[in-house]
């Protein structure tokens, strides 16, 4: 018997693990300590009330004989039409036309990230970008495929273009990006299509952020740009649009015309689900589908307008410290250089030490994410505050 050696080459532990552990020891030793967390993006904000009425209408259709719901239709991957055919509106307004074998309903857009790696032979070359969300180079850790990095720094405004001397068979893409806020406009995503098409590679596609786009010249879907739906698979999620962190629903666009090695990677994908997914709850994507009425919009649109002043007041804070930063404005993520010339894990300590507010070090996300570190706006609005008071005594 022989285990995946490939695991052991990864890092010790997912960078948000260590994260958390270094916090829970510190509070164990300061029990006295209010310790503040901009580090993980995770929402505070309770769900849509319009979701709980749909989800609580859901848990009374599953205590009734007619109403009650076992597996999802297996049609479409378990999911149900009404949230499908919610997504499939939601899209329209983009200008984006998809058929509904073309969305299929996951528990969040990390799992399917990772998952999606099944469709794709080991002989692949990954292209990431440097600094990166961690589940893409782990996963391909895992599967055992060569690795190459595009370099996002201060220089190119955290947003590399496609080099023609670099070849890559998987492209992965997150804009809005995690961890540095910088997004795309569709002219620069207009090139890494041309770029995949000649490759004949497959963009995926990370748009799990696009609701905090404010900017028009910004891409909300990379379906937007003309040929994606010849090489790019797009993962969506309701985690940071509706705070669905802990109750779990994403979607994933997989085009018909997406066609590599002669197969529909839309057929595969629906075969690999179908194998080894039981699709999400009823009462999940019953919440989901609420978020796309009219009513459902509104509401989350006020608590994305919330994480938004979180932001601005992130942002005030590092202005007046004089501090660079890119993102906040169009991303809940605040992506700054670590002052005094500190190293991101000495940040991390100093800063969780003499303010007691914790952060992600930029290092955990890639080389080029050294001397960097990431604050999120998903905290709460007076805790956000009262982090930011600490941080602007402790380094004015
Ligand atoms: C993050 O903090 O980068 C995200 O919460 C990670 C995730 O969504 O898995």
């Amino acid at each position: 018997m022989k285990i995946n050696e490939r695991f052991l080459e990864l890092k010790d532990s997912y960078l948000f693990a260590k994260v958390g552990q270094k916090t829970s020891e510190y509070k164990l030793k300061h029990p006295e300590k209010k310790v503040i967390r901009l580090s993980i993006g995770d929402v505070t904000r309770p769900l849509a009330p319009c979701v709980i009425k749909a989800m609580q209408k859901a848990v009374s259709d599953m205590s009734k004989k007619e109403t009650f719901k076992g597996y999802g239709p297996d049609r479409f991957c378990y999911g149900y039409d009404a949230l499908i055919d919610s997504i499939k509106g939601s899209y329209l307004k983009k200008g984006v036309k998809l058929e509904s074998e073309e969305v299929f309903i996951s528990d969040g857009a990390k799992s399917d990230l990772g998952n999606i790696l099944d469709l794709f032979s080991e002989e692949n070359t990954v292209l990431v970008p440097d600094p990166v969300y961690p589940v893409y180079v782990d996963t391909n850790v895992m599967g055992g495929r060569k690795i190459v990095y595009a370099d996002a720094t201060e220089k190119n405004g955290f947003l590399p273009m496609p080099d023609k001397k670099v070849k890559a068979d998987i492209i992965y893409i997150c804009s809005p990006n995690n961890p540095t806020g910088a997004a795309y406009t569709r002219e620069q995503l207009k090139a890494w299509v041309e770029y995949a098409l000649k490759e004949n590679a497959v963009i995926l596609y990370d748009a799990a952020y696009e609701y905090f786009i404010e900017d028009s010249a910004l891409a909300r879907s990379i379906f937007e740009v003309e040929g994606a739906r010849e090489c790019a698979i797009e993962f969506c999620s309701f985690s940071k649009t509706a705070g669905f962190t802990g109750v779990r629903c994403g979607y994933t666009i997989v085009p018909k015309e997406l066609i590599r090695g002669g197969a529909s990677l839309s057929r595969l994908w629906a075969r690999r689900q179908s194998t080894k997914f039981n699709g999400v709850s009823y009462i999940s994507q019953m919440g989901a589908a609420a978020v796309f009425t009219e009513e459902g919009e509104r509401e989350i649109r006020e608590n994305i307008a919330y994480y938004k002043k979180n932001a601005g007041t992130v942002a005030r804070c590092l202005d007046k410290l004089n501090i660079f930063y890119t993102g906040g404005k169009n991303s809940p993520y605040l992506w700054l250089k670590c002052p005094r010339g500190m190293d991101s894990w000495e940040f991390f300590d100093y800063l969780l030490e003499n303010a007691n507010v914790v952060g992600t070090p930029g290092s955990g996300f890639g080389k080029n994410g050294d001397g960097f570190f990431r604050l999120t706006a998903f905290g709460d609005a007076d805790e956000t505050v009262e982090a930011c008071e600490r941080i602007e005594r402790l380094l004015k």
